[in-house]
């Protein structure tokens, strides 16, 4: 499927304060059943240390190890499966929250503006639903606008067709140096080793904004 990989046709767009996603979109935050993980989130984002977001984080094998690193920062990893968050939470240190969330919708609702210093997503999945499609153009605004003006964006694919898409998506962002690696592989970039696929890197800065 995913060798000529083409995006899904995009949705009608939805009111700009519905924003689609898994788990119920933007909406499920205001749901008081919520209310604890949002406040936990408010409060960890509030904290002063630059903060790292891996999207899609999966075993957490790499977030885990980053903050294990780079204690000075704090670490949000964000996942939709429930059986990869519980079992990856109880190892997070204290810098670090392990959440199960739709990115789209926690970057487009929650996320304070200019407040994250790095965005990586390693291997999004190329998917042909687009009611699943992480990579749209209100995601690239969303994170466009999470990040400081110095952030950057990492994102790592073996998908040709998805690494054009996103090249795209991200027009008029500004090549940047890829921070230092994470020190351990993710689960799908030690299969793309083991087989010598080919991977697809960008490391990006937001364009300025207006
Ligand atoms: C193809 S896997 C790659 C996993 C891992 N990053 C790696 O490199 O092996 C994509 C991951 O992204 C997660 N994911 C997909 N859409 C997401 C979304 N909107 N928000 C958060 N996680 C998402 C999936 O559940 C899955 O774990």
């Amino acid at each position: 499927m995913s060798a000529d990989w083409r995006a899904p046709p995009p949705l009608p767009p939805s009111a700009p304060e519905r924003v689609r996603g898994a788990l119920g979109g933007s909406l499920l935050f205001e749901q008081p059943a919520l209310a604890a993980d949002r406040a936990r989130f408010e409060a960890f984002v509030a904290g002063p240390e630059p903060l790292g977001v891996e999207v899609g984080f999966d075993h957490g094998m790499r977030i885990l190890e980053r903050a294990r690193r780079q204690p000075d920062w704090r670490w949000l990893g964000l996942e939709i499966r429930r059986a990869r968050v519980d079992a990856a939470a109880p190892h997070a240190p204290t810098n670090t929250l392990l959440w199960r969330a739709d990115a789209r919708a926690v970057f487009a609702a929650l996320m304070p503006p200019g407040r994250v210093s790095l965005v990586e997503v390693y291997f999004p999945t190329p998917t042909d639903n687009p009611r699943h499609l992480l990579w749209t153009q209100s995601f690239v605004d969303a994170v466009a606008r999470s990040l400081a003006p110095d952030g950057r964006l990492v994102v790592v694919t073996d998908v040709e067709g998805l690494h054009q898409h996103i090249g795209a998506l991200l027009a008029g962002w500004t090549e940047a140096e890829e921070p230092p690696p994470a020190g351990v592989l993710s689960r799908r970039e030690r299969v793309c080793r083991r087989d010598e696929l080919p991977v697809y890197r960008r490391c990006v800065s937001p364009p300025p904004q207006g």
